[in-house]
């Protein structure tokens, strides 16, 4: 595969995606909810991932996607080419806000990470990382991340993991939460993901991601040593959801230590 063909062709879909959902910001939203009432998708998430899946299958008929929308393929392995894509995420944040959301595209070839890409659309910022060749921020190449402890790092964490739930013991996160510099919130996990990769974060974590979520972080943070598991430290899953921690060298396993203790 000629992979810096396909980076171009993707970039350039980026840019026309974009001008879509802006025009799409100028009219009327159809919002529905999924799984619960606080899951939103709307008209543009849908409408955004058909246009992937279009553009994907008219020149790599033989690729498969998976996409958080479900117009895309069955995907159960990761065998062949697969693009996950995540249309919006953040849409949450799309609704309320009409900003800080990103597209996300991770590719994949026989289950290793050959381009992804998050691009924050309304401020028209691109993070993305070819196999090998390193990670850019508006195609600018991003220095690899140093090591920091947690008593000097600013931790990605919603506050719905600090309070009972069903998916950890909460308790567990709450050293982090007090020896950690800061936290914050921003709402896209995929944002989260870039903001690691430019020192605007030094880790990330979280309770449930999907595939769609964490593909294209994963391929960016993995050129510049960010390090990305589960609650356990093991290599994510992406055809399975996953509790999820990202950081920096170092931080990651101070994390690990603190939850696991
Ligand atoms: C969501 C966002 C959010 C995260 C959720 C995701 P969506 O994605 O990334 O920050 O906390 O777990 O599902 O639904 O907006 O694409
Ligand atoms: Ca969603
Ligand atoms: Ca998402
Ligand atoms: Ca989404």
């Amino acid at each position: 595969m000629d992979w810096s063909m396909v980076d171009q062709l993707v970039q350039k879909w980026l840019v026309e995606a974009r001008g879509r959902i802006l025009t799409s910001l100028q009219q009327r939203l159809t919002i529905e909810s999924k799984s619960n009432a606080n899951d939103l998708v709307t008209n543009i998430d849908r409408e955004t991932e058909q246009f992937f899946i279009e553009k994907v299958k008219d020149h790599f008929p033989n690729h498969r996607l998976l996409g958080e929308e479900g117009f895309g393929d069955d995907v159960q392995t990761l065998e062949g080419i697969v693009w996950i894509v995540d249309p919006i995420d953040g849409t949450m944040n799309f609704v309320h806000q009409q900003r800080n959301f990103a597209i996300s595209i991770g590719i994949y070839e026989e289950g290793v990470g050959k381009l992804g890409y998050i691009y924050d659309v309304m401020n028209d910022e691109l993070y993305h990382a070819e196999n090998g060749k390193g990670a850019f921020y508006n195609g600018e190449q991003l220095p690899i991340l140093q090591p920091v402890e947690l008593k000097e790092a600013i931790v990605g964490l919603n506050t719905t993991w600090v309070v009972p739930n069903k998916r950890v013991n909460h308790e567990r996160l709450i050293p982090i939460v007090k020896q950690a510099r800061g936290t914050r919130s921003y709402g896209s996990a995929a944002l989260e993901m870039a903001y690691i990769a430019v020192d605007t974060l030094d880790a990330y974590i979280t309770m449930r991601l999907s595939p769609w979520d964490f593909a294209a972080g994963m391929v960016i943070l993995k050129e510049l040593g960010g390090i990305c598991t589960n609650l356990e430290g093991k290599p994510l899953s992406l055809t399975d959801s996953s509790p999820v921690v990202v950081a920096r060298p170092g931080l990651h396993d101070e994390l690990m230590n603190i939850i696991n203790r």
